[in-house]
């Protein structure tokens, strides 16, 4: 019996005994599991439980074969084994497939992944924006991507320009004076700030008796994790019912235990915080730091400048705001911008320009000033810092300057859209680039946030992110970007209106407690995903044997 691509299914090896039979096997096991949308999904279903161009995929390691490669070459006729005996002997059980087969598993597991390119994502605090493909074609250049980081200096001097390019940019938009490029994410990035802070304050002999950061209670779980990881011990500041963080409530906390203040500017409430000058003055009054978390600098380029505002030290995600979408479409980049004060402090290595031309200070006996260390092996992502300066070239100033008003914009089109609807924890006031909703409004519906993320699966978005941040209770937050037309968010809106109605007057309920019935995977129970994760494929029993 030959299994959908014509071929016997079962790896001998893996001790099924009758390729028949473990087809039979599969195709049961397949069947037969209830988490796959195909097995209730309509009145129709077929045997492979693929639907039309909605395929199932199994393992790479169910449909492969010992005895097949893509590519098999003959062991030359002199090969005589080097490895004084200690060459594999058996097998090591990769599963074997030819490159069509090899192709298509990949093609399909890529069209079960959502992704920026399927439709509107409208993950808050991910920034899942457009990535022009001008700015992937400029990342693929040969001279950008095929460099390596060991090359003499000489040989990557447009790559080293262009670095040193993007950090001008960088300074210039944040109104900062030093730039570290290698941190490889927004937390990294967050570490090295807080590691140039830490090393200002033992600069200063303080080390010893500034150990206590401050952050506000709806700060990104990063952050406290970042203070603690350097051994700070982390102070919340408390939330207020508005969204914001106060001066009053930071002066309160203020003393001279306290090295720095780590606050997220549009915060993750989604809000501007209006006394974010005022707080930045009352730390420095008292000899702390102001680092500033500018994962959503997205919603102010061109609008507001960081070094206008008191920060000390700031992490960009060039990822969330100059192209690459955050997550999935990764890697990462995590520049950090420094003032006068801390820019001493930043890590090698650093791009300058010298007399013959570009160099990279890889040491801190090389550097005037006096670098804490280094982040990262090498230089950082190039091919992010390509994108991101390509986003930024092809924009203008005046181009940044639309697409954060259009991010804004477009969050508050959603948030007048829906509020009618769905509760707004802060009142319905205008936001920055995402729109931060409650649970209130499905009180007593038996409809959780995560039931409406499960049946917007259905209808083709991927969900807000929910349950954070945590000082509202059922979390969405939604951050459409930049990126969406007028005709994509209505559609996103009246979807949303359809789903909220239905759940508010309770006429379809299992419609979202049953959700996602439309996903190639049913709803998982997620507790026993997390803390029973399989992350092994085991064989199949075998089912000769096993029905003796
Ligand atoms: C507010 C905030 N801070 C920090 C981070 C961490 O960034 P990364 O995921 O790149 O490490 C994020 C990520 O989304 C964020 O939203």
């Amino acid at each position: 019996m030959l299994n959908r691509q014509g071929r016997p299914s079962a790896p001998q090896a893996h001790g099924v005994a009758d390729p028949a039979a473990g087809m039979g096997d599969q195709a049961a096991r397949l069947q037969g599991d209830a988490s796959r949308a195909g097995a209730d999904a309509g009145s129709h279903p077929t045997f492979t439980g693929n639907k039309a161009l909605a395929q199932i995929e199994p393992l790479i390691f169910e449909i492969g074969r010992y005895d097949t490669t893509g590519v098999d070459l003959d062991e030359p006729d002199d090969f005589k084994p080097r490895l004084g005996g200690l060459e594999r002997k058996e097998a090591i059980g990769l599963p074997g497939l030819s490159e069509p087969e090899t192709m298509r598993h990949y093609v399909r597991l890529s069209q079960m992944n959502y992704g920026i390119d399927t439709g509107l994502f409208p993950l808050g605090s991910c920034t899942m924006k457009h990535n022009a493909r001008l700015n992937e074609r400029m990342a693929r250049l040969p001279g950008f991507s095929d460099v390596h980081p060991l090359q003499p200096v000489s040989t990557v001097q447009g790559a080293l320009e262009l670095m040193n390019e993007l950090g001008r940019y960088l300074l210039t938009l944040t109104n900062m004076t030093a730039v570290a490029l290698s941190p490889k994410a927004g937390a990294h990035g967050e570490l090295c700030g807080m590691m140039a802070i830490k090393a200002a304050i033992e600069a200063k002999g303080e080390g010893k008796t500034r150990n206590v950061v401050l952050v506000p209670d709806s700060a990104h779980g990063t952050n406290p994790a970042t203070a603690a990881l350097i051994g700070f011990v982390v102070k919340p500041v408390p939330a207020r019912d508005d969204g914001y963080v106060y001066v009053e409530d930071v002066k309160k906390l203020l003393g001279p235990d306290v090295a720095a203040i780590m606050l997220t500017n549009p915060n993750t409430c989604g809000l501007f915080e209006p006394q974010v000058a005022e707080i930045a003055k009352a730390i420095h009054d008292a000899g702390a730091y102001f680092y500033c978390d500018g994962a959503n600098f997205n919603a102010i380029v061109g609008k507001a400048k960081p070094g206008d505002l008191g920060v000390d030290a700031m992490h960009i995600n060039l990822h969330k705001t100059f192209s690459t979408p955050h997550g999935g479409g990764g890697p990462g980049s995590g520049p950090v911008v420094l003032s006068e004060r801390l820019s001493p402090f930043a890590p090698v290595p650093f791009v300058r320009a010298g007399k013959e031309g570009f160099e990279l200070v890889e040491h801190e006996t090389d550097a005037a000033e006096k670098p804490f260390g280094r982040m990262t092996a090498f230089h950082g992502q190039m091919g992010m810092y390509v994108r991101a300066l390509s986003y930024m070239l092809s924009h203008g100033s005046d181009g940044m300057k639309q697409a954060s008003e259009d991010a804004v914009l477009n969050a508050n089109y959603i948030r007048a859209g829906l509020s009618d609807l769905m509760s707004l924890p802060f009142g319905n006031k205008p936001c920055m680039h995402e729109v931060l909703f409650d649970d209130a409004w499905l009180k007593d519906t038996g409809v959780t946030t995560l039931d409406i993320a499960k049946a917007m699966i259905d209808e083709g978005y991927h969900p807000m992110t929910m349950y954070f941040p945590l000082v509202v209770h059922g979390a969405m937050l939604i951050e459409p970007t930049e990126s969406e037309s007028k005709a994509s968010l209505d559609l996103f809106i009246a979807t949303l209106r359809d789903l909220a109605m239905a759940a508010t007057t309770g006429n379809d309920k299992e419609r979202f407690t049953g959700a996602p019935y439309h996903a190639p995977r049913r709803r998982l129970d997620e507790t026993r995903a997390a803390r029973s994760p399989v992350l092994k494929w085991t064989p199949p029993a075998p089912v000769a044997e096993a029905a003796e």
